[in-house]
């Protein structure tokens, strides 16, 4: 008797069936208001979510429920518009799912974005920070359990976001005119937004950034070995900064405002990564 195929195989065995002859490099996780980054792929094939095996459909508005695969930068990626969040009731091992079958198909860069609430004072509305480090609040972890094929029981985590890809992706900044921070990022469970003493908290441990996605995502990524690159777009002053209050419909639509800028640098660094940088 075999042994049924594990969530990860067979979501990776379906997605590999309809992908044919195509082969990704790169895998690109959208975040709150950026799925149009989807949209501009060349010559798409898409998967919608009902089709892949152990993908749940997206609860959150904003969030589509579909891979999308194509080209970018001349290179092919595969782009995963809505993800599994924390707050909607997945485990952790639901949030991370994606980023596993990603690993499985051979995709070997990820690049994660991501909405989130601005701590560091000098960041504006619309900033985009690339993340340097992450602290994961979520009290979740996708490593927890079996370890998984092909992952570490105890995997480093002192080079969250990869050196290289960060100096790949300040440089495509600077040719392109785009202002980029850099800053550390803290996942939160969610969905309630912070308050201000817990924004003051994050401030105290370090973060410049708040959302409720991406840290536990790249402890899997991390778990298998892939290269990873993080972007937020500062889409208001977290809670307390400047003491307005915060409005998802107001999150959406500056990202959706600042998505070109994410987009043009996204491409860049895509088209720059060197072979070995992409296996
Ligand atoms: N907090 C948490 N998540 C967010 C925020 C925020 O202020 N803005 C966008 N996503």
């Amino acid at each position: 008797m075999t042994d049924a195929p594990s969530p990860v195989e067979a979501a990776a065995g379906a997605i590999r069936g309809a992908l044919g002859a195509r082969r990704p490099t790169v895998a690109i996780v959208l975040g709150s208001g950026l799925g149009y980054l989807a949209d501009r792929l060349a010559d798409p094939v898409r998967i919608g979510y009902g089709d892949i095996p152990h993908f749940p459909l997206p609860t959150v508005v904003g969030h589509a429920g579909e891979l999308v695969c194509g080209t970018l930068g001349g290179k092919m990626v595969l782009a995963q518009s809505g993800r599994f969040h924390l707050y909607e009731g997945h485990p952790a091992a639901v949030a991370a799912l994606a980023v596993r079958v990603f690993a499985a198909l051979g995709i070997g860069t990820l690049i994660l974005t991501n909405a989130a609430g601005g701590i560091r004072r000098t960041f504006s509305r619309g900033a985009l920070m690339m993340i340097a480090d992450q602290i994961n609040l979520s009290f979740r972890n996708p490593l927890i359990g079996p370890v998984l094929p092909g992952e570490e029981r105890f995997p480093d985590m002192s080079e969250p976001y990869d050196p290289e890809l960060r100096r790949l992706a300040r440089e495509v900044a600077r040719a392109r005119g785009l202002r980029l921070e850099e800053g550390v990022y803290l996942q939160l469970l969610g969905p309630s937004y912070e308050t201000p003493s817990e924004v003051r908290m994050a401030e105290r441990l370090g973060a410049d950034a708040v959302g409720m996605s991406t840290a536990v995502e790249v402890i899997a990524a991390r778990a298998r070995g892939m290269r990873c690159l993080g972007f937020s777009t500062i889409t208001n002053p977290a809670a307390g900064i400047t003491g307005e209050r915060l409005d998802h419909a107001e999150v959406m639509e500056v990202a959706q405002r600042v998505a070109g800028d994410l987009e043009r640098l996204v491409e860049g660094v895509v088209a720059e990564l060197s072979p070995a940088l992409s296996p």
